[in-house]
């Protein structure tokens, strides 16, 4: 039996004036598959984030999450809803530590106000939750550092942490691995990798480095300017004529990427 849905896109267009940023986009997500959204330089990729996680209304169409129509719902509501778009990195509070930048999203989420003039131990469900997850992601070592001291990638990571103490059932990630060095993006790739395979999330990832997309996605959906052009295993997009057109070619052999 196959997967069941858990987000459903129907026909979603959005323009932006005169521009047709998105042209009736449909596409389904199976619960627990590591899909990826793939296309050249402005096909729409952000813009197709933005109307799922609600930063913009469709012009057209219809987005259904887990069954329930959520077209137009703010990001505040489908982030309680278990959908959530990955946080930029502005969202992380430099000043604070690792610890505090997990435990003020998580006491978000346990419905609490999280005061960080109270004594760490008088929250002490919350601090285990949290630790439990910078231990998930390897940063359990860094606690108590200061975020504005971490290493880049580093700082990324908090991005995903933060996104998990929000326990979210759907994580769109808009090129996690951005800016990134070589290292960083294998740790950052390997570490969506298992987490997708070891929790109930299901993860929806764009990235632009097609090595990383063809190693980890099970299912690539390939936007071009603004209309879906193809989707399917790595295989098939591989050898797929339409999507090598778009890429002129060369930059979807993985050995070059
Ligand atoms: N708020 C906006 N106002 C006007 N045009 C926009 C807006 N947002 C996006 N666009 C346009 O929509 C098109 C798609 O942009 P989008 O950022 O979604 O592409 P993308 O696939 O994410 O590209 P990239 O790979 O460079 O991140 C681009 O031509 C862009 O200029
Ligand atoms: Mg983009």
């Amino acid at each position: 039996m196959s997967a069941p849905i858990i987000l459903k896109v129907e026909a979603v267009s959005r323009s932006f004036g005169k521009f047709q940023a998105l042209q009736g986009v449909s596409l389904e997500i199976p619960r627990g598959r590591l899909c990826a959204l793939i296309g050249p330089n402005g096909a729409g990729k952000t813009t197709f984030y933005n109307v799922i996680s609600g930063r913009y209304r469709p012009s057209r169409g219809r987005v259904f999450f887990e069954g329930r129509d959520i077209t137009g719902l703010p990001p505040h509501k489908l982030v309680k809803l278990g959908l959530l778009r990955s946080f930029q990195i502005t969202n992380i509070f430099p000043a604070l530590t690792v610890l505090e930048n997990v435990l003020a999203p998580l006491a978000v989420m346990h419905g609490m106000s999280f005061s960080f003039w109270r004594s760490l131990s008088s929250q002490k469900h919350l601090v285990e939750e949290a630790m439990a997850i910078l231990e998930r992601l390897g940063l359990a070592g860094q606690s108590h550092r200061e975020v504005s001291t971490l290493a880049y990638g580093d700082k990324r990571l908090i991005e995903i942490a933060i996104v998990l103490a929000c326990r979210p059932r759907l994580v769109l990630l808009d090129e996690p691995t951005a800016g990134m060095n070589p290292e960083e993006t294998e740790r950052m790739i390997r570490l969506i990798h298992e987490l997708a395979a070891r929790s109930e999330i299901t993860f929806f990832v764009t990235e632009h480095d097609m090595k990383v997309v063809f190693s980890v996605a099970q299912t690539i959906f390939v936007l071009n300017q603004g209309s879906l052009l193809a989707q399917g295993t790595p295989e098939e997009i591989r050898a797929n004529p339409a999507v090598r057109q778009a890429y002129l070619g060369g930059s979807l052999d993985a050995e070059r990427a």
